[in-house]
């Protein structure tokens, strides 16, 4: 079984991204600037928003993180969007999901300039990722597809069986492997909590991408000999022996899986560095295209 090392590719593309920043900084440019939007203290985000700043730092960016309150409304929510769109000194932004009940997340999603929308959630790119135009990609299958790029893993005319539709892992991922294009043309099939006789699709899979949030959810005994799988699930589970008094957990039983599998990525170090990079590719883009 070979691990897929996320972070190593993660680091490769960082440092790639960080010589094209140097190059623009010897210029006399500015840095790129890419600004999170926080509303809330759920721990899972602040850690992710805070992992995104210091990468951000990392790579040379200029990084901002707006941190509001559960109880801002939406109108004042929109009113932050609207100065982020009209800033000059902004390049990208992303809102960070999940937003609080009261606010509509797709009202929010839809006021993002696409221009800015670093993330790729305003339907105007997801349009255009659809029709296969140049776009910014949703981060995270961004980062799938760079890993089966990076580690040649044959999709053509594979089973390729996505466990979850949110509108940021599966739903896009499925769009982007069944296209016509290097990586892509597999057969995919997006599995989720209706569907029926999961075992069985699994098990004919040669590709199982798993994006549920179920900790220990897919265990040796669902998938065939070979299996190539890529977890893009990140859960956190009691660990009393852990000074923080939890883990970072995929959806995959690690050990079971292990076993079986050709190809596997690790939770944590797989999925999702790999998402950060991505968004900071999009964010250079972004930055690229304002220049
Ligand atoms: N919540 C979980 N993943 C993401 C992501 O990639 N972008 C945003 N904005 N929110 C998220």
């Amino acid at each position: 079984m070979i691990l897929i090392d996320g972070k190593q590719t993660a680091a490769h593309l960082k440092e790639k991204i960080r010589s094209e920043v140097d190059q623009f900084l010897l210029k006399g440019l500015r840095p790129p600037h890419l600004v999170a939007v926080l509303v809330g203290e759920d721990p899972a985000s602040l850690a992710y928003v805070k992992s995104k700043e210091r990468q951000s730092q990392k790579v040379g960016f200029k990084s901002t993180l707006l941190h509001y309150d559960d109880d801002i409304s939406e109108a004042d929510l929109l009113k932050i969007i609207n100065q982020l769109n009209r800033d000059d000194a902004v390049d990208g932004y992303i809102v960070q999901l999940p937003l609080p009940a009261h606010i509509d997340a797709q009202k929010i999603i839809m006021a993002v300039d696409p221009q800015k929308d670093v993330d790729g959630f305003h339907p105007m790119n997801l349009g255009k990722m659809l029709a296969n135009l140049p776009t910014f990609l949703p981060a995270t299958p961004y980062g799938i597809l760079e890993l089966i790029k990076q580690y040649n893993l044959p999709t053509e005319g594979k089973n390729v069986l996505i466990i979850g539709r949110s509108l940021i892992v599966g739903r896009p991922l499925s769009i982007l492997l069944s296209q016509k294009r290097q990586g892509g043309n597999a057969t995919v099939t997006v599995a989720h909590s209706k569907t029926r006789n999961l075992k069985d699709l699994c098990l004919q899979a040669d590709i199982i991408i798993t994006a549920l949030g179920k900790a220990n959810f897919l265990t040796g005994d669902m998938v065939k000999e070979g299996v190539i799988v890529i977890d893009a699930g990140i859960n956190e589970i009691a660990a009393p022996e852990k000074k923080r008094g939890y883990k970072l957990v995929g959806d995959v039983d690690f050990e079971s899986i292990s076993r079986k599998a050709s190809y596997l990525t690790p939770v944590p170090g797989g999925v999702g560095p790999m998402t950060i990079a991505m968004l900071l590719q999009n964010t250079l883009k972004a930055y690229k295209q304002r220049l």
